[in-house]
């Protein structure tokens, strides 16, 4: 299939990165079309490991288009580290290009989005900081700074000069903190936008023109289902649109030019920062996930909440992304646990419900119901073939494929490259 979407299932963290490398062998064009550097994407090859944040996980192949579109925001010093880190480890980035309509994080947006977690006290979101959310908020409130502008020097100062005076006011005024200044910032910025100008490209018609063709185009998604600002656990969520019609507003596509959509899964389930998560887990089986699963945030080290499989959750998200594929990643996580559980409905009220509420109030009410599978205990991380694993492990996987009602096309069984099961071509 010419181009396939892909979708974390989950709240973020399901092995994207991983998936995406893997099938980028395959690609032409690999697109990210949501969020930030929030993200952080591991791939593993050759016993190196790459944590990429804003660069697309096709980059590691010299070959391969990397477009970062117009749904992402884009930190310029962040992405620049990121170029700079991974030429020095011997990687070309020559291949990546910016959508000249992605917009631009600025110093004001990082220290807003502290200020902001900061005055929720308790009900802080738990951001990973990084000015996220107030980049969005500018961009739908009109007053944003593409990379279009950002290039132009003329007039990046002004849109600069204008943004920094009405931020400043909302510094002083509303959270009580000190201002910025224009001149301290305009200098490093012009060196920035000077540097990325010759990457920004109108990416739209880029992608488009590739489809015409027949390339392949991977869209590799940020985040999670459940983290999509409009069918996630809102407000607990990210401020953009990760699931798979992300794609097609993010990367200036339409949705009759999407043939394919893999969500991605981890055979259990994470979640970093604030929210609800019904099978989470406080006990010493969340600490096993923990720690086999190095469970702990690629942008900001912060230790991953664990639990159960959700397929609540999970038919949730084949709905709203229309899945035709699952990946299913760290099945190997679960090697040694005695029973497994999976998460079939919730009980609210006594009442038994298989629909995933929008009310957080109904959601933090919610108990899981599982239905208990034995576990295995072989070692699976060689296993290369369906028919290598063991028994209990193809039933569990099995399981998840009824209960989401979708085909899962590749296994997980360790962060490598080659540690992947691939039970059917689909890309
Ligand atoms: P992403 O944000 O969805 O790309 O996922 P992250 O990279 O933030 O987190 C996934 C973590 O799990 C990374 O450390 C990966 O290297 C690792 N990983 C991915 N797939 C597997 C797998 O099948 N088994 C194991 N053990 N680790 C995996
Ligand atoms: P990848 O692409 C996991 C979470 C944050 C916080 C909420 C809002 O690696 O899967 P934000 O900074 O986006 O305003 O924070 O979203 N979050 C992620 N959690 N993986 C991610 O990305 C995430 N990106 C944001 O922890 O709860
Ligand atoms: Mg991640």
């Amino acid at each position: 299939m010419p181009t396939l979407v892909l979708v974390g299932v989950q709240w973020g963290d399901e092995g994207k990165g991983k998936i995406t490398d893997f099938l980028a062998r395959q690609a032409d064009l690999i697109v990210r079309y949501n969020g930030g550097n929030n993200a952080g994407h591991t791939v593993v090859v050759a016993g190196q490991q790459f944590k990429l944040h804003l660069v697309p996980s096709g980059i590691l192949y010299p070959d391969k288009m990397c477009i970062i579109g117009n749904g992402v925001v884009v930190d310029p010093e962040v992405l620049i580290g990121e170029l700079d880190l991974l030429e020095s480890r011997g990687v070309s980035t020559s291949n990546l290009r910016i959508s000249s309509r992605a917009h631009v994080i600025l110093p004001y947006h990082r220290r807003l989005d502290f200020c902001e977690e900061e005055a929720k006290g308790e009900n802080r979101i738990g951001t990973t900081c990084r000015g996220i959310g107030p980049a969005y908020t500018d961009k739908v409130a009109r007053t944003g700074i593409r990379m279009a502008e950002f290039v132009d020097e003329e007039d990046f100062r002004a849109c600069l000069a204008r943004n920094i005076a009405q931020k400043n006011r909302l510094f002083q005024g509303v959270f009580g903190v000190a201002g910025m200044d224009l001149e301290e910032i305009l200098p490093s910025y012009l060196n920035y936008s000077r540097r990325l100008k010759p990457l920004v490209v109108d990416a739209g018609p880029l992608i488009n023109r590739a489809i015409d063709e027949g390339k392949k185009v991977l869209f590799e998604g940020a985040q999670g289902t459940l983290l999509d600002v409009d069918h996630g656990t809102y407000p607990y969520v990210t401020s953009s649109s990760p699931v798979a019609a992300g794609a097609c507003v993010g990367a200036g596509v339409g949705p009759t030019r999407i043939d394919r959509v893999m969500g991605v899964a981890k055979a259990y389930v994470t979640r970093v920062g604030g929210g609800p998560f019904p099978t989470e887990l406080k006990d010493a089986t969340g600490e096993y996930m923990r720690s086999r699963g190095g469970e702990y945030g690629t942008t900001t080290g912060r230790p991953r909440r664990c639990g159960w499989f959700d397929a609540v959750a999970g038919r949730y998200a084949v709905q709203v992304n229309s899945l035709d594929y699952l990946a299913i990643t760290k099945l190997d996580v679960l090697t040694g646990l005695h029973t497994l559980r999976l998460c079939t409905a919730y009980r609210y009220k006594g009442e038994v419900i298989t629909e995933f509420p929008a009310s957080l109030k109904v959601l933090e009410a919610c108990e899981p119901v599982y239905e208990e599978m034995p576990g295995w205990q072989e070692d699976i991380t060689r296993a290369r073939s369906y028919e290598d694993l063991p028994a209990n492990a193809r039933r569990y996987i099995e399981r998840i494929e009824e209960l989401l009602g979708v085909p899962a096309v590749i296994l997980g069984v360790g962060p490598g490259r080659e540690e992947t099961i691939i039970r059917r071509e689909v890309f």
